[in-house]
């Protein structure tokens, strides 16, 4: 693939052949997995992978362990609690610490919005984000589109209705800027202060009437409300949302509408989502979460395989006759 990025910040980074190629690229290593399973895909040289979560996960840390597993990749579970970053280490100094101990590639998640920028001009080493702040997410935006590409819906013209914390949602913040890029539209509905008011595009319209998003729409995603994420209290907006946000199958029997519904997880059962809804044939989370072993395989295959030379280039071995 041509011009990975060596820090994959934001889906803003790729452009739609990227996007063509890591999907076909996940779908091999899917099909692979399924007849041989467990068989590593070979690589010349076998990478060091570490991932480091300043914030918590379950799905998306445990992914990328298990697509590193399965490439055949040594794997490095970087422990940020009990690393030197709690010593006032910078992330840059870290970095380049375990690029001088060998390491090829690092999987971050951090609290902080688009801390990873800083690193693309000189990058200490290659780094995919696994979210930032309220600011991208792009690894789950893709495996999305994954999902959505094996469910066997074309993309263009198809429209996604995002309901939930639009605003704070890093997820939903990628997946405005993927899927547009495949041809499919956006209806971004939620309580009127979870609603962007900066969108200016023309595959994205917005909306307060749930009923009206889930009707024009050929695919839902829910997104969780990003409580630790808001300024303030908003208990009033919490109490009233499974009531006027919340999906249940009643509201898509009511709506006639039958719709896969998609949802990055941890999902806030009898919040945004109804246990019966999870339990029903609509609900493509699971799916979501074993596409995302695959997809991530790509990605980390894209990053890994680009040939840039700046990686690492401010440690060139110091002598003393550099001095
Ligand atoms: C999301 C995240 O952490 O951004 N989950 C995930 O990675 N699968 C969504 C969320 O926290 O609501």
């Amino acid at each position: 693939m041509q011009n990975f990025p060596s820090v994959f910040e934001s889906i803003k980074d790729i452009g739609p052949k990227h996007v063509q190629g890591l999907l076909s690229l996940a779908r091999d290593f899917k099909r692979y997995s399924r007849d041989w399973e467990g068989l590593p895909i070979p690589f010349i040289k076998r990478p060091i992978i570490a991932t480091s979560f300043l914030e918590n996960s379950t799905r998306t840390k445990h992914s990328f362990a298990i697509s590193i597993h399965k490439m055949g990749a040594t794997y490095i579970d970087f422990n940020a609690e009990t690393s030197s970053l709690k010593k006032g280490e910078t992330l840059e100094e870290t970095f380049m610490t375990l690029n001088c101990q060998g390491v090829d590639l690092c999987i971050i998640r951090t609290a902080v919005s688009n801390e990873l920028t800083q690193f693309k001009s000189n990058p200490p080493i290659k780094i995919i984000n696994g979210g930032d702040g309220t600011h991208q997410h792009p690894t789950q935006a893709l495996l999305d589109l994954l999902t959505i590409q094996e469910m066997g819906m074309e993309f263009e013209g198809k429209t996604m209705a995002i309901i939930g914390d639009n605003v704070h949602s890093r997820v939903g913040h990628s997946l405005i800027d993927l899927l547009p890029m495949v041809g499919m539209k956006i209806i971004l509905c939620g309580p009127k202060h979870y609603l962007p008011s900066d969108i200016q595009h023309p595959n994205v319209t917005l909306t307060s009437n749930v009923d009206e998003a889930i009707a024009n729409s050929d695919i839902v995603y829910l997104l969780r409300i990003q409580k630790e994420r808001h300024g303030k209290d908003d208990s009033a907006t919490y109490e009233t949302y499974p009531q006027n946000f919340g999906v249940d199958l009643e509201r898509l029997k009511r709506i006639g509408k039958k719709v896969p519904v998609l949802h990055p997880g941890p999902a806030n059962v009898g919040v945004e989502i109804s246990a019966d809804l999870i339990k029903s044939p609509y609900y493509f989370g699971y799916e979501q979460v074993k596409n995302s072993i695959y997809m991530r395989m790509a990605i980390m295959q894209a990053v890994l395989q680009n040939k840039d030379r700046r990686i690492g280039q401010r440690f060139e071995e110091r002598t003393l006759q550099s001095i």
